[in-house]
């Protein structure tokens, strides 16, 4: 169950339906798939060969593909970090920028932990979103966020794309986020 850090006042949030009441508050879509679906030993492998990747898009065809008809994702894949990654330390430092995408940023946790940190609307500011297996979770298009790990370094992401150029990166100068 994800747990939501406001990070102006480190007030946290959690609970079902505070969840998803703040997310839905944010324009954040949150939904749940089954993490017992996937076999223990394919959640906790942070090594992932191709026929592994695919084993996990098996698992969740039908919630893939539910959400490819609601939502007009074409592809899908299955990214894996962990400190088995090469240049781990490079990409973290890569991906907690703050930047935007004209596309909508959607991720389903299947193993591991991560957080993303994204810009509330109003008086908010900027919020942390953990994540565990069985969250998923899509940051609007054109809205300030980054993704980073947790403290355990370990994670296995379904992403789903319209296209794949929709989601290029923008940096944003924010001086109203502070790290
Ligand atoms: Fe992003």
């Amino acid at each position: 169950m994800a747990e939501i850090v406001i990070r102006n006042t480190n007030e946290r949030i959690t609970g079902d339906d505070n969840v998803r009441e703040f997310l839905n508050n944010q324009n954040v879509l949150y939904e749940k798939w089954d993490a017992s679906k996937l076999p223990l030993e394919l959640q906790t492998n942070f090594q992932l060969n191709d026929e592994q990747k695919k084993q996990i898009l098996d698992t969740y065809d039908e919630e893939i593909r539910d959400l490819a008809a609601r939502r007009g994702y074409k592809i899908w894949d299955v990214i894996t970090l962990s400190d088995a990654t090469p240049n781990l330390e490079d990409l973290l430092n890569k991906f907690e920028e703050v930047h935007t995408h004209t596309e909508d940023e959607i991720r389903a946790i299947v193993g591991g932990k991560g957080i993303f940190v994204i810009k509330g609307a109003g008086d908010i500011g900027y919020f942390n979103v953990e994540l565990e297996a069985g969250d998923v979770i899509s940051v609007p298009e054109n809205t300030n966020h980054f993704f980073t790990l947790m403290d355990n370094r370990k994670i296995i992401a379904v992403r789903l794309f319209i296209e794949e150029n929709g989601w290029v990166a923008h940096p944003v100068q924010d001086p109203s986020f502070q790290s």
